[in-house]
């Protein structure tokens, strides 16, 4: 049998589309893989053994605890704060509980008005594109994906205004993983925690105070249960991470897709109708969350041909399920209305769907903002010197340097 292949090489980073094919030629649908500190893991590449590990949550369960690699996992493993150890939020909890909570999240999100959430990214989008409008040139990643998403998340979530642009600040350093990425976790963390208490003492009508009205009204009617401030701290935390730099990268993914492939030029010039054609071209073929982790096998079983034993570990592979080939017939581009695609995740613990919802309207605005402003947009450098962040999980540019003739600001009150 061909060798495992490690997850981070500089391939996954480059050419991950080319690799998958690979894996999938070599190993089949279910693929040896090995992560830092070459920890043994199995990379689930065929869309239908993806179907059936995401659909039976207790056969593959979200629960790390049941992993059987723990005792060759140093404290300073870098991929442990994905892996989950001692963390209780929504994504590692399992079971009764888990759907509990998933429900609260999805009602809440579900009560957002959508004609106030296009509102607020359009405000937002439009103050930053004020802010580099009459420049000529920007880069769409670092000033603008950047900074859009997790200001209309924190809106919806319940901050204020003035609070956003320490919010923004402190997450992106939290997500670069960099300098500074402790001091932002906890600022984020500090915040959502004050946010919390203050809903708790006086609701209104925002994401939180939705969250902790359901815990109560769960409370009076089952006698117990409700979330605590604790775990409506922590999933606040997690939609925030998990809901801002996907969104981030799904804006400047479909970005690029349209300045530098002849197919979205048109639109680029004469309108908006391609906008949600790119968008999905994208979460087929360049999507933002490539490989999850994970589910751990609760007892001995088969998958694709393999042995899976107690406690593996198996990776999400939604990029190579996207492109397993019994899905694609041509081998082609998939644009028009298919989303039968990977990119949110399937089952119990899938992305929640008006979560989805949701980053669509900021990300699809978003790219609309920016064409609507910047109508002669270009490239401003060679689409071949773009660049991707050295991720194997999270697929996103590094910089999308553009240039466009100056236009004034529309001005408005900044927020
Ligand atoms: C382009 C944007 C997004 C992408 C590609 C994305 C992708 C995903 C995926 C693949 C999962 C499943 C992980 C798994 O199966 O283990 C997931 C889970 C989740 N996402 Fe998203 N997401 C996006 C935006 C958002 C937004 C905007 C929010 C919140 C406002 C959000 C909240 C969540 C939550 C709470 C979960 C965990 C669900 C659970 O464990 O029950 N996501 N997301």
């Amino acid at each position: 049998m061909p060798d495992p292949v490690s997850l981070g090489g500089p391939r996954f980073r480059t050419e991950p589309a080319e690799l998958y094919r690979e894996l999938r030629r070599e190993h089949g649908a279910v693929a040896p893989v090995l992560l830092d500190g070459d920890v043994p893991a199995w990379l689930v590449l065929g869309y239908r053994e993806l179907h059936q590990v995401t659909g039976d949550p207790v056969l593959f369960s979200r629960d790390s605890g049941l992993w059987n690699q723990w005792h060759r996992i140093p404290d300073d493993w870098p991929l442990l704060p994905m892996i989950g150890r001692g963390q209780s939020s929504v994504l590692y909890t399992v079971g009764e509980r888990h759907r509990e909570r998933a429900a609260v999240i999805s009602d809440a999100l579900e009560a957002v008005d959508p004609f106030e959430l296009r509102a607020h990214a359009e405000r937002f989008a439009d103050e930053l594109i004020d802010a580099v409008c009459a420049k000529g040139e920007t880069d769409l990643v670092a000033d603008y994906a950047a900074l859009l998403p997790v200001r209309v998340l924190a809106t919806l979530f319940g901050f204020a205004d003035e609070q956003g642009p320490d919010l923004v600040g402190a997450l992106n350093a939290m997500i670069n993983g960099r300098e500074g990425a402790i001091a932002g976790q906890l600022h984020v963390a500090a915040s959502m925690a004050r946010l919390v208490a203050d809903r708790a003492a006086r609701p209104t009508d925002d994401v939180v105070s939705r969250m902790l009205a359901a815990g109560h009204a769960r409370h009076s009617h089952w006698g117990s249960g409700g979330l605590t401030h604790e775990e409506i701290t922590q999933d606040i935390m997690v939609m925030m991470a998990a809901g801002h730099q996907p969104t981030a990268d799904w804006i400047g993914n479909s970005l690029r897709l349209m300045l530098t492939d002849d197919r979205f030029a048109a639109s680029l010039f004469g309108g908006r109708h391609s906008v949600p054609e790119a968008m999905n071209e994208v979460l087929w073929e360049d999507t933002p969350t490539q490989n999850v982790a994970g589910r751990w096998a609760s007892r001995d079983t088969r998958l694709g041909g393999r042995a899976i034993h107690a406690g593996d570990l198996l990776l999400l592979g939604l990029q190579g399920a996207n492109h397993d080939p019994q899905v694609r017939t041509h081998g082609s581009a998939l644009t028009g209305g298919n989303s039968a695609h990977f990119s949110f995740g399937h089952g119990e613990h899938r992305c929640p769907f008006p979560a989805q919802e949701i980053a669509e309207v900021i990300a699809r605005t978003g790219i609309e903002v920016v064409l609507d402003r910047l109508p002669d947009i270009d490239l401003a450098v060679p689409a071949e010197s773009l660049t991707r962040r050295p991720s194997p999980w999270l697929r996103g540019l590094t910089e999308l340097p553009v240039r466009f003739t100056p236009v004034p600001a529309l001005g408005g009150t900044p927020v």
